[in-house]
């Protein structure tokens, strides 16, 4: 089964959302993966699914749990994708991954038709348009993982 990892700055707001708009939308597409999320910081480390995140998330129906975690080079080495949410987070994720896993890093919005950033929401407090691009790139996301695995 495909691992994916999403990824952010703290792992309590974007990839949690991804992490769990992700497996809602795979479970309702009859297809399995094995998704998680992580953080490139270690500032919130331990702490669940920041409450205006999670009040996003079950306006579309969605719930559950995740406590941030930050990721390491094993994450990653064990993984099949791991999906940035901005170019900040890609970044970091290719200083730690070096040259030999790059090719396993991919940013979420790149997926669709309007390459992009998601914007962070800790800064913009705009949860819907952090929920309307995360939804947009997993549903492109998935559509790719699943042309890939058809093959
Ligand atoms: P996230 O949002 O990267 O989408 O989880 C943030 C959460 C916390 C902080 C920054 C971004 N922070 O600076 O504590």
């Amino acid at each position: 089964m495909k691992k994916i990892i999403f990824v952010c700055l703290g792992n309590i707001c974007r990839s949690p959302m991804a992490e769990l708009i992700f497996k809602d939308l795979a479970k309702k597409a009859g297809v399995e993966f094995e998704v998680t999320s992580r953080a490139t910081s270690d500032d919130e480390v331990g702490n669940g699914i920041y409450p205006l995140a999670k009040a996003e998330l079950i306006k579309h129906g969605i719930t559950g749990e995740h406590r941030a975690q930050t990721i390491t080079f094993d994450d990653i080495f064990e993984a099949d994708y791991i999906i940035g949410m901005d170019t900040w987070n890609m970044r970091a994720l290719y200083r730690l991954a070096g040259d030999g896993l790059a090719h396993k890093l991919k940013r979420l919005c790149d997926f669709t038709d309007k390459p992009r950033d998601v914007a962070d929401p800790w800064y913009t407090r705009d949860f819907k348009k952090a929920y309307d691009d995360i939804y947009d790139g997993c549903v492109a996301l998935l559509k790719f993982l699943t042309s890939v695995q058809d093959k």
